[in-house]
């Protein structure tokens, strides 16, 4: 049965049931749910914003509870259904402890994203061990984690969605960027893997990759005069927005792509296609 919750400032209502002389607003993920990680702002708060705006009730995972709950609160407070967690995705206990409580609170769950990233660009000769522990243990062992945590509930439940945010890095090499554009491109792998595995248990498993979009996490790493250059290099002209890369989430996340697995859904504006 669909909310029938007002509808305040969230967005975008794709389909409208009509039962009893009454109108119902339906959204596409309507009676789901779904946890995102990384998600008290960028690209995982904006992929969470879009989920619920489509009736998703949704679980934000980032490393402090507090963030989690202040980004869930704005969810809440524009009629969606969300709750935040705190936890650090590259301890397996953690985060599957997190997915737990979110299947509590929900009762089900049907979508994962995998956005959670902790990134730092060194030239070859600085790298340092400690920068490789940490990118590979967030950005490459917790997706594993977290897909290992979800899919015990989705097979439960009759299936799931799965969508893993990889970047366009794993498809160019970039200078500074030997451990980011490797554990991308490990993302992509286990994408297809986790997609050959568990497509009989009817999980999909996506991955988006998107170029560089104006976050938090860019400003701390890639300079104005570099995101310029970027902006040169992109056939569209722009950089991608947070809001760009929510709705490639979207689509993975809901039936729209019933029949699509294990595929890298470049979202870059023509950039990883196009020589400058
Ligand atoms: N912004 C871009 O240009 C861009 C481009 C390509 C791919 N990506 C990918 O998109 C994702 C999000 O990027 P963003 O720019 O929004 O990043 P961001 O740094 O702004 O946000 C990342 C979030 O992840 C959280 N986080 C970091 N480590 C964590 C951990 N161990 N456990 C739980 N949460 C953790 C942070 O606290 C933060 O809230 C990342 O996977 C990134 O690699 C971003």
């Amino acid at each position: 049965m669909p909310n029938r919750r007002p509808l305040t400032s969230l967005g975008t209502i794709t389909a409208i049931s009509i039962r009893k002389g009454e109108t119902i607003m339906v959204g596409r993920l309507q009676g789901r749910s779904a946890v995102i990680t990384g998600a008290s702002r960028g690209l995982g708060k904006a992929a969470a914003d879009l989920l619920a705006s489509e009736g998703c009730a949704v679980a934000l995972i980032d490393l402090k509870a507090h963030w989690a709950q202040a980004a869930a609160d704005e969810i809440t407070a524009a009629g969606g259904r969300a709750i935040g967690l705190g936890c650090d995705v590259s301890d397996r206990d953690a985060f599957k402890g997190a997915v737990d409580e979110a299947v509590q609170a929900f009762g089900r769950l049907d979508v994962l994203v995998n956005n959670a990233m902790w990134n730092l660009y060194e030239a070859v000769p600085d790298i340092k061990p400690e920068t490789v522990d940490r990118m590979v243990s967030v950005g490459f062992s917790g997706v594993i984690w977290g897909i290992q945590a979800a899919a015990e509930h989705m097979k439960a439940g009759g299936g799931g969605s799965i969508v893993n945010i990889a970047s366009v890095s794993a498809l160019l090499g970039m200078p500074n960027g030997l451990v980011y554009c490797g554990v991308k491109a490990g993302v992509t792998g286990i994408t297809r893997a986790a997609a050959a595995e568990l497509g009989p248990h009817k999980i999909r498993v996506n991955a988006v990759a998107p170029s560089t979009v104006d976050t938090e996490g860019v400003r701390r790493v890639v300079s104005a005069e570099r995101i310029q250059d970027r902006i040169l290099q992109t056939p569209l002209g722009r950089l991608g927005s947070t809001e760009d890369i929510a709705k490639a989430v979207r689509y993975l996340a809901c039936d729209d792509s019933d029949f699509v697995t294990g595929q890298l859904l470049t979202v870059d504006g023509g950039l990883a296609n196009s020589l400058s």
